[in-house]
């Protein structure tokens, strides 16, 4: 189950510089918190970098340069930064010419802030800035700290080619910014303004990656059904449809969708191709309709359930997951069983679930955070339980279920078993021994045999 996971860990080890770019000697360390987005933003300044000469290690100890790609979203993700940063002093005395830059939407937020505060930082770029991290590192080299925070109405990095791990999952953005304004979040101040990328460069990407071994793409947008190629005129569900048909042997899943636009034609999309994954993150954030209107949500609950009935309708099957906030500013008791409602009659397969979280600048900032944080803590609590209960029963479901599983290798838990992910984003676990002639990538079918916890069990066919 997917319990509150609001900010991932996730350390680049990236591959090394290409060899065309002759080598400046210097090494690169890049860090990556948040969503996936960060991730896929990453490896564009990996490419940056490595165009420059750079050459990129996946250990801090030794480098020249260490760049950390933050998340804003929440005040606990900001707090993990701090920490680090505090610990990367450590470096700096070892290495005195060391250049530490802070990316990313915390670098938009905080700004010459982060520079001042802590005497550890060098750089701090925005996410619209990456471009210009060669020649600010160049600068701090030489002495000179610089800041570089301006958002754009066109950059996308269309023209770079991400410097991706070795994998067979790719994340692909294809949209940067968002326009919805919801009151509590910060992105549309850390990201700036919706803007695509062109629809020819994104199936010409996808293509280039089932040529070099990827096997999964996930698209990636603030809100990927507002996607819209204006030159084309071609919308979400015209990329979707027209990246299964390029590549009828890739999987292809999406993230995220906003409830107002999960319009009949993409969910129609999704059902037409077998390589699009039947699977859905559709967040909800709260279930009842003044607090949803309080948000700027800009649909209402009875909108959301007759879009989840189209899903299920269309897609039998599909799974669903989503996004809920808790002790938004002035969510009373009864307001927040609403929300508890829209759990128990959705039956989610896996959601996220946060503590609201006061950020500045934003319309709900000025609305105070009236609901105490031990209230927070205890609504938190009831949704684990609820939906903890729900994807046991719902996985309980599956067994006898037949599922074709892409091939992730060994399982985190025991080498000794391998694990592969469905076409509805669900772990199973599997026994392996070396005869059974598959490899990482592959696609298998499996029978689910055990379904009681929050992964499943089965066996090969
Ligand atoms: N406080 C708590 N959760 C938030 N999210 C966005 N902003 C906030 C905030 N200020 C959550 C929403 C969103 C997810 C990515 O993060 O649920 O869907
Ligand atoms: Fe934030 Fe709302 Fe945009 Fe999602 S749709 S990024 S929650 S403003």
């Amino acid at each position: 189950m997917m319990i509150d996971l609001p900010v991932l860990d996730i350390v680049q080890e990236p591959e090394t510089t290409p060899k065309s770019v002759e080598s400046n000697g210097r090494k690169l360390y890049v860090e990556t918190y948040g969503c996936q987005m960060n991730i896929n933003d990453s490896e564009i300044v990996l490419s940056i970098m490595s165009g420059s000469g750079y050459e990129i290690t996946d250990k801090p100890d030794n480098a020249d340069v260490i760049l950390l790609n933050t998340c804003a979203i929440r005040d606990n993700a900001e707090k993990k930064i701090h920490e680090r940063l505090m610990h990367l002093k450590y470096y700096k005395k070892r290495n005195k010419n060391l250049v530490v830059g802070v990316l990313g939407c915390m670098a938009e937020r905080l700004r010459a802030g982060l520079v001042s505060e802590k005497n550890i930082v060098n750089i701090v770029v925005g996410p619209d800035e990456f471009r210009k991290v060669p020649q600010l590192v160049e600068d701090a080299i030489g002495g000179q700290s610089g800041i570089a925070v301006k958002l754009s109405r066109v950059e996308t990095y269309d023209d770079i080619v991400p410097l991706r791990t070795e994998g067979i999952s790719a994340w692909v953005s294809i949209m940067r910014g968002c326009d919805k304004f919801c009151t509590y979040c910060v992105v549309p101040f850390t990201r700036g303004r919706e803007r695509s990328r062109s629809f020819e460069s994104i199936v010409s990407e996808v293509r280039g990656l089932w040529e070099s071994g990827f096997k999964e793409v996930t698209l990636l947008g603030q809100n990927v059904n507002s996607y819209f190629d204006e030159p084309l005129q071609k919308d979400f569900a015209d990329l979707l449809a027209a990246c299964a048909t390029a590549v009828p042997q890739m999987r292809f899943r999406y993230s995220t969708s906003h409830p107002q636009d999960m319009n009949d034609k993409l969910i129609e999309t999704m059902a037409a191709f077998k390589n699009i994954c039947k699977y859905v993150h559709l967040p909800f954030q709260a279930g009842n309709n003044r607090v949803l209107e309080a948000m700027n949500r800009t649909y209402t609950i009875e909108h959301y359930y007759e879009r989840i009935d189209k899903i299920k309708e269309v897609m039998p099957g599909c799974a669903i997951t989503t996004d809920v906030i808790v002790g938004f500013p002035t969510e009373t008791d009864e307001e927040f069983e609403d929300t508890l409602e829209v759990m128990r009659r959705v039956r989610y397969e896996g959601a996220y679930l946060y503590k609201y979280s006061p950020r500045e600048n934003t319309k709900a900032w000025k609305m105070g955070d009236d609901v105490p944080d031990s209230l927070k803590g205890s609504r938190l609590e009831e949704l684990i339980k609820v939906q903890r209960a729900i994807t046991w029963e719902v996985n309980a479901l599956e067994v006898g279920n037949i599922h074709e599983i892409l091939v992730e290798g060994p399982s985190k838990k025991n080498p000794a078993d391998w694990q592969g992910r469905t076409d509805t984003n669900k772990v199973v676990i599997f026994p392996h021994n070396e005869h059974s002639g598959y490899i990482v990538g592959d696609l298998i079918t499996v029978r689910i045999t055990q379904g009681n916890s929050a992964v499943l069990h089965g066996e090969i066919l």
